[in-house]
């Protein structure tokens, strides 16, 4: 079964106005067909209007989180329809660094989930372990968990439009990448979870990423492996020609 592979970026806090402007201008001629990759940058909020209309055709742009509601008194957070409105396709959910700074909860990311594929955008539904877990051995264990709480009452019609990013805490920003081995390892794990849940066809169709230190030197021994449909990266998506090399190498998948 072939999964064409995603490259997200994730932009975190970071860039200016001018620097996003250019970033999509460069990269927005450059990148290769969807059908061949889906390239896809999750910016801060604000930039997502600018960004959306300067897409082009296989470019798409993400934003980094969203609201679980459609509206309410919820001062700051931002709504699936109000995404969905300006252009926005995908949205990252769970997030290690919202689970650790902002109360995102397993819960939470199965209530977005469900909110975001109701809204038509495509959910990067991010689950890892921390570095005791992985000490611990009981990464499987820990991440399993993460993905069943994340994927409840959710039908294999709505599982089909999401993607999973895997992203162990301890591989993100710190410059150490899992081995693509271990990586393969729990995304293998991982889908076999989904297998469980919604049967091979289903858990042979799911995007499955690797997240945490992607760069441009370590991404090809990465995406050789089976099971690794492409990467949620940080760091190396901030800068155009470093994000367009790991588009590229996406495409040799
Ligand atoms: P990194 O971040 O590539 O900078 O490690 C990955 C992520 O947080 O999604």
């Amino acid at each position: 079964m072939k999964r064409i592979p995603i490259i997200a970026g994730n932009w975190k806090m970071y860039k200016t106005k001018d620097d996003a402007l250019s970033f999509i201008y460069a990269v927005n001629v450059a990148v290769p067909e969807k059908e061949l990759v889906e390239s896809v940058i999750c910016a801060p909020a604000i930039f997502l209007r600018d960004l959306v209309k300067r897409e082009g055709e296989d470019l798409r742009i993400g934003a980094q989180t969203m609201h679980e509601l459609d509206e309410g008194a919820y001062t700051g957070e931002i709504s699936a329809p109000m995404l969905k409105a300006y252009g926005v396709d995908y949205v990252v959910l769970g997030h290690s660094e919202r689970r650790a700074y902002y109360n995102e909860t397993d819960e939470s990311v199965n209530k977005k989930l469900i909110q975001a594929v109701k809204n038509e955008l495509t959910p990067i539904v991010c689950v890892g372990e921390s570095l005791e877990i992985r000490e611990a051995g009981t990464t499987d264990q820990v991440v399993k968990d993460q993905v069943v709480k994340a994927y409840l009452n959710v039908s294999s019609d709505q599982a089909l439009k999401t993607v999973v990013a895997y992203e162990p805490i301890w591989a993100i920003g710190t410059g150490k990448t899992a081995t693509p081995d271990q990586a393969n390892d729990t995304i293998k794990a991982i889908r076999n979870v989904l297998k469980g849940l919604y049967g091979a066809m289903v858990s042979d169709s799911i995007r499955i990423l690797y997240g945490g230190s992607v760069k441009p030197n370590n991404v090809d021994e990465l995406l050789a492996k089976s099971d690794i449909d492409g990467a949620l990266v940080g760091g190396a998506s901030l800068d155009p020609e470093s994000f367009l090399t790991l588009v590229k190498a996406a495409v040799k998948k």
